[in-house]
């Protein structure tokens, strides 16, 4: 048997008579307890009046601190010479029952972000997952390669994706062709693209009975290993609204934006809480620290700062919840102590971490 085999028994132990007790793995690396990690005392498919979207990963690729990195703030969340949380890579989880999860982008770091947030292991049978399905909002490296760390799933992976990032995981980084030697893959289309362009079918998940997800495509970049790289289209690049059936609440979730265009506008404006990219402050910030000769934008990413900068955009949506996610090593928002954080507390902006909870 293995430690994970014995964590799993004790815990079906725990339910089975009763009684909840907290593993140290409950626990956030400032030793919280994540609040959608606490045992539920309700019934298994009962409906919440809520949804619950659950931070699990609140970084840009790389993570933070990245593993090669000595910037200021790489070397102050390491030394503890600043104020800062370390963060995984990003990806959220949503469910409508606090049992039954959609994994919206599958970070390298999934297993740890499972491990930090047990309400992802309901521990119904000896081999188990809360996660329901999985859907990708893009193919990048740090939204795709968690699939492989659920390759021993029992079922076939319910994987819902756009034909272009389909086409990515089939031959740019042809995960799903590898996928089919352990697991598999049961592929389930985003598609209906709308004539104008702007939207793609809604879709239900059987399992997610209190949530309708709206997909659509959003201007950035197919990932740099991507044949679509320089031929980009609609699909490439996805982002995200989810919205409660039980009390019409909505979360539009785009952690890589590029251009805030006409319907993204509108998506933002309709949300009760927007969770959008919040990768860099200055569209330079990389090149300033000698780390690369790119932009934000040639990212796919719109700097925070400045005009045409996502504080300006969020600031003209009017009053909803407004969290920024996907935040690049490199940012100095990360540090709590920053000016630039009280910029942000200013403008009504929070700043989402892992483990970070919303409910809708
Ligand atoms: C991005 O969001 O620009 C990419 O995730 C970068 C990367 O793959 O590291
Ligand atoms: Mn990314
Ligand atoms: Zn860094």
């Amino acid at each position: 048997m293995t430690v994970t085999d014995y964590a799993l028994v004790e815990v079906l132990v725990g339910v089975t008579v009763g009684v909840f007790h907290h593993s140290p793995c409950c626990r956030h690396a400032d030793g919280g307890l994540n609040d959608a990690a606490k045992p539920r005392r309700t019934h298994e498919n009962e409906i919440l009046k809520i949804m619950k979207i659950l931070v699990l990963g609140s970084a840009a690729g790389g993570g933070f601190p990245q593993w090669n990195c000595n910037c200021p703030n790489c070397a102050g969340v390491r030394s503890g010479g600043i104020k800062a949380k370390a963060r995984t890579q990003s990806s959220i989880a949503v469910s409508s029952n606090g049992t039954d999860w959609v994994l919206i982008n599958a970070s390298p770091d999934i297993l740890q972000q499972i491990r930090s947030n047990p309400a992802l292991q309901p521990a119904r049978a000896i081999r188990d997952t809360g996660i329901a399905a999985v859907m990708v909002m893009d193919a990048q490296i740090d939204h795709i390669t968690g699939l492989l760390m659920l390759r021993e799933g029992r079922k076939k992976l319910n994987l819902y994706c756009t034909e272009s990032v389909w086409d990515d995981l089939n031959h740019g980084l042809p995960l799903a062709k590898v996928l089919s030697h352990y697991c598999g893959v049961e592929r389930h289309p985003i598609e209906g693209l709308s004539s104008d362009q702007t939207r793609f079918a809604p879709i239900e998940i059987p399992g997610i009975e209190g949530i309708r997800f709206h997909p659509m495509p959003l201007k950035s970049k197919a990932p740099p290993y991507s044949p679509h790289r320089n031929n980009p289209g609609p699909g490439d690049n996805n982002g995200l609204m989810i919205e409660s059936k039980a009390t019409g609440k909505k979360l539009f979730y785009a952690p890589g934006l590029g251009e805030i265009e006409p319907h993204v506008l509108e998506a933002m404006q309709q949300a009760d809480c927007v969770l959008v990219d919040g990768t860099v402050w200055t569209g330079d910030e990389m090149i300033t620290l000698g780390l690369t000769q790119k932009t934000a934008a040639d990212m796919g990413h719109l700097q925070l700062s400045g005009p045409g900068g996502m504080i300006e955009v969020l600031d003209g949506i009017g009053t909803r919840r407004k969290v920024l996610i996907h935040i690049n090593n490199t940012n100095p928002i990360l540090n709590e102590d920053a000016s630039e954080r009280t910029v942000l507390a200013q403008h009504g902006i929070e700043v989402a971490y892992d483990g970070m909870e919303i409910n809708l």
